[in-house]
């Protein structure tokens, strides 16, 4: 019986020990399968990719639908018809004016194709310098310039680099805007971390994620309009709407403190007791 007992306290605390440190199995799968090109399957195979993969299509051509098949936009169910437009399920007409088909847009045209779902970005690059620089003169850079078309990956500022941001000007100006964008990048990447953590150790904080996210993609439209000067007096703003964010994780991190030492407390507590009524008993005994 007494030994049933301390076993009993030694596997609870085991258990609620490894509850603490494991990670999401969930989180661990999505991480390791879900956001794998291969892992595939939502975009059901086209007329559009089964003949762009074909012999008929010249060879530097051909490996358009594989970049595609690794990107954002693959996970995320955006296929050829919806940047080209024209018809995936009828190969005869598929790449038909009356269809839609588009073919491949010109330079200029590429902001509006993209922009059609990205209404926000399109927005705020058509307002900006490099917007109406693409309008007057077509030497501004458009969408496909920084993001690619077909492997197109999540966004990050790691695209503003020295290569790409200094074909057309010196990068000195790309450079200071990527320093106006660096902390709160990063503070925002601190508290998603955090907000894993919190989540690991089992609390709930949906409504956090939904806060960051939306500040987050509220932020990152902010880049197409490189406005440094914009940017640098929107950091404030967004700070005070992070710094909400912080001081609820700040204080759930200290509620969790707070009940892990008095459950360790009462732990030691528990086997102490064991301890004593075990001594006492073998005293009887002898
Ligand atoms: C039966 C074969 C076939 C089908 C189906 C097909 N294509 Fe094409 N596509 C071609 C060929 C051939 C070319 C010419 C490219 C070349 O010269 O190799 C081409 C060219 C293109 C081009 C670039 C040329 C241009 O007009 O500017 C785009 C973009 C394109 N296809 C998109 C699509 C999309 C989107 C679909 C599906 C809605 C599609 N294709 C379906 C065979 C096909
Ligand atoms: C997110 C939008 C988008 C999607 C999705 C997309 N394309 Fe494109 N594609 C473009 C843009 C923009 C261009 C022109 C700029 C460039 O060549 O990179 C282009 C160019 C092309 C060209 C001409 C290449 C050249 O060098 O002139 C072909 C062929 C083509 N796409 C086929 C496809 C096929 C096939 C698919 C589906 C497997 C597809 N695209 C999916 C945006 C897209
Ligand atoms: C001069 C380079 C450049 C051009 C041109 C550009 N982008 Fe971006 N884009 C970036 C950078 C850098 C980021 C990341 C910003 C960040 O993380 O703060 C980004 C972020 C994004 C994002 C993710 C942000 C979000 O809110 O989801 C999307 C989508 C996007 N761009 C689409 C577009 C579209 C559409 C166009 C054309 C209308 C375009 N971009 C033109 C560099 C560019
Ligand atoms: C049919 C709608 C559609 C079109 C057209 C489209 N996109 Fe997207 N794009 C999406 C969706 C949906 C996502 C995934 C959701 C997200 O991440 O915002 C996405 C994601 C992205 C991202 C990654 C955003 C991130 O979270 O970091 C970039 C960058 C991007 N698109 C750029 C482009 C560019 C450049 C073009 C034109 C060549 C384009 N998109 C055309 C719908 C579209
Ligand atoms: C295809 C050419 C091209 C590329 C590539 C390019 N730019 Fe530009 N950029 C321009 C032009 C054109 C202007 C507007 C005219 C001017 O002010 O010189 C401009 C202006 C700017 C400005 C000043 C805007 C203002 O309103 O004062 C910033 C900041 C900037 N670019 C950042 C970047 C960054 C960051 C990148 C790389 C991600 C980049 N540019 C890549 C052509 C380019």
């Amino acid at each position: 019986m007494r030994y049933s007992v301390m076993i009993l306290l030694l596997s609870a605390a085991v258990l609620i020990g490894a509850s603490m440190t494991g990670a999401n199995y969930r989180d661990i799968f999505g991480k390791e399968f879900l956001t794998k090109p291969w892992a595939g399957g939502q975009v059901k195979e086209s007329v559009c990719i089964s003949c762009h993969t074909s012999d008929i299509i010249k060879p530097e051509y051909r490996d358009i639908p594989q970049e595609w098949k690794q990107s954002w936009h693959y996970q995320n169910n955006v296929s050829c018809k919806d940047c080209h437009g024209g018809d995936p399920d009828d190969a005869e007409a598929a790449m038909s004016p009356e269809r839609g088909f588009i073919g491949t847009p010109d330079y200029a045209e590429i902001p509006q194709v993209c922009g059609r779902c990205h209404i926000g970005i399109l927005k705020n690059y058509l307002e900006s310098g490099h917007g109406r620089a693409l309008k007057a003169s077509k030497t501004g850079p458009n969408c496909v310039t920084c993001h690619g078309s077909h492997n197109i990956q999540k966004a990050s500022i790691k695209i503003i680099n020295e290569a790409r941001c200094s074909r057309c000007h010196s990068y000195e100006r790309a450079k200071v805007m990527k320093q106006a964008l660096f902390l709160t990048e990063k503070k925002i990447r601190d508290i998603d971390e955090d907000l894993k953590r919190l989540k690991r150790a089992g609390v709930f904080t949906d409504e956090e994620d939904k806060t960051l996210f939306r500040t987050h993609v509220e932020y990152r439209t902010l880049f197409h309009t490189v406005n440094v000067e914009l940017v640098k007096k929107s950091t404030d703003k967004f700070a005070k709407k992070l710094g909400l964010i912080e001081d609820k994780i700040d204080k759930t991190f200290r509620e969790l403190e707070f009940r892990r030492n008095f459950s360790a407390f009462f732990m030691m507590l528990f086997t102490v007791m064991g301890i004593v009524v075990f001594m006492l008993s073998r005293t009887y005994k002898d």
